[in-house]
């Protein structure tokens, strides 16, 4: 008893959730939290593989743990290093191969399996690996979280996915696309809400794909869980992320003029905008369905602000298709995006392909077209001057007597406001507009709940 972790989180929010969640797996072994590797008696690196450079951070880490382990063998407390998530699932022998000090490798799969996985490792088994995708549901095996939970706290009902984008590690990392039980989501958004959530934002690599068990017979979609959700005492807001253009059903487009706990803002990737390109990427659409669907969105819900992913220099891609992504950005116009630089994945259809696009013309297209992404992210947060938009207060702002929150676009606002407004939706009047925050006053007479 009286063990210490410490979980080192690289990548998504799915594994900022799955790293909350081996802590709660540890929490039975008597493990309490370590704030760093230097307190803890274990030392998780929960790891990405979806960009660059992924390998090349690990093994830097584990050379600075290797040594903070020799230093701790000598004063005879062991310090037990373990490597899980997307890396570890690719690599998880040539980890072991390489760092021999490591005490055991998981893959996502396994997380409810930690505990024997360390008392395997404390009897001396040297090497241990678990990379399986077994068939029993990990989330639904592992205790539940105690403690406060953050006012917005991430909920994953969804992992895994199917639509093998030639560009993607996701599918070979994190298996096929599976989706939990819709009561079990339930039962953890109840929880999250009994235990302080206010904003709940159900994860999943291909959220919008979700396709549960339903509590009586059959499936639920996305949109019939969010009805669902959206019922629960005490939540005030639901988001979701990530999705796939073709999963975005009638349903769901619909679900976001009929709930109003679902916030007006979605990231929805589109990845290029050459109709070649993403044949290319095997994405399953073209530019003029990704429209159209825009289209649709906003007709159900006007004020619905979009988010984005975009890759340049994927393999084939030509200046010409390239200023058809610059094109689609500029007429989107999306309220943020995040951008990035093709980098083959091993293993994956793309990184073997003939056409690859040279370093310094990636960088040149990513400067580009962030310039363009920059702008029309200004462009939204300027138009938002003015307004008076409802805000989840969330935290302390960046000076003494502030608070800062989210707006419905999830746009950071600071504000001057009293700590006891805390965890409240108050309405704010936005006054200026940063590049990536905003600046407000409290509106008093017209508190939102
Ligand atoms: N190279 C660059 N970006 C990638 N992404 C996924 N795989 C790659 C890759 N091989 C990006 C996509 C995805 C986001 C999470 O990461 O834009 O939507
Ligand atoms: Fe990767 Fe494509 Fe699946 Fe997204 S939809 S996780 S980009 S394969």
């Amino acid at each position: 008893m009286g063990r210490r972790l410490h979980v080192l989180t690289w990548g998504c929010q799915m594994n900022v959730y799955d790293s909350a969640r081996m802590s709660d797996a540890l929490a039975p072994a008597g493990f309490g939290p370590a704030a760093t590797p230097e307190e803890a008696d274990l030392v998780i690196l929960n790891t990405c593989h979806i960009r660059e450079k992924a390998a090349e951070k690990l093994f830097s880490e584990l050379g600075r743990l290797h040594r903070l382990k020799l230093a701790r063998a000598a004063g005879g407390a062991p310090l037990r290093i373990a490597v899980a998530g997307c890396v570890a699932q690719a690599e998880g022998a040539e980890i072991l191969a390489r760092a021999p000090y490591v005490d055991f490798v998981l893959g996502p799969q396994t997380y409810h399996r930690l505990p024997a996985l360390l008392a395997r490792a404390e009897a001396g088994e040297a090497g241990v690996i678990d990379l399986e995708f077994p068939a029993e549901a990990k989330f639904d095996r592992l205790p539940a979280s105690r403690g406060p939970a953050g006012l917005t706290a991430f909920l994953t009902i969804q992992e895994g996915c199917d639509k093998f984008c030639a560009f993607c590690v996701v599918p070979y990392t994190r298996g096929a696309e599976s989706s939990r039980p819709a009561a079990a989501v339930l039962a953890e958004a109840r929880a999250l809400l009994a235990r302080g959530a206010r904003e709940i934002t159900l994860l999943g690599q291909n959220v919008n794909a979700y396709h549960g068990e339903a509590p009586g017979a059959g499936t639920w979609d996305l949109a019939r869980l969010l009805a669902a959700l959206a019922e629960l005492e005490g939540l005030e807001r639901l988001r979701y992320t990530t999705s796939h253009p073709r999963d975005m059903t009638d349903g769901l487009i619909e679900a976001h003029r009929d709930i109003p706990a679902l916030m007006p803002f979605l990231h929805l990737p589109v990845q290029s905008g050459s109709d070649r390109v993403l044949a290319a990427m095997n994405r399953g659409h073209d530019g003029g369905f990704y429209r159209a669907l825009v289209g649709k969105l906003r007709a159900a819900r006007p004020d619905l602000a979009l988010s984005t992913d975009f890759i340049v220099g994927h393999p084939g891609e030509s200046e010409a298709d390239f200023e058809a992504s610059l094109a689609l950005a500029r007429e989107i116009g999306f309220a943020l995006a995040f951008s990035f630089k093709y980098s083959p994945r091993p293993g994956t259809p793309a990184a073997g392909r003939a056409e690859q696009v040279g370093e310094a013309e990636k960088e040149r297209r990513l400067a580009a077209l962030q310039a363009e992404l920059r702008a029309s992210q200004a462009a939204f947060n300027a138009g938002c001057v003015g307004r008076t938009l409802p805000v989840l207060l969330t935290g302390p702002g960046r000076h003494p007597g502030q608070l800062a929150g989210r707006s419905p676009y999830l746009q950071p606002v600071h504000l001057a406001a009293p700590a006891e407004l805390l965890g409240r939706v108050v309405a704010v009047r936005i006054t200026a507009a940063l590049p990536n925050s905003l600046s407000a006053t409290l509106e008093p007479e017209r508190l939102c709940a």
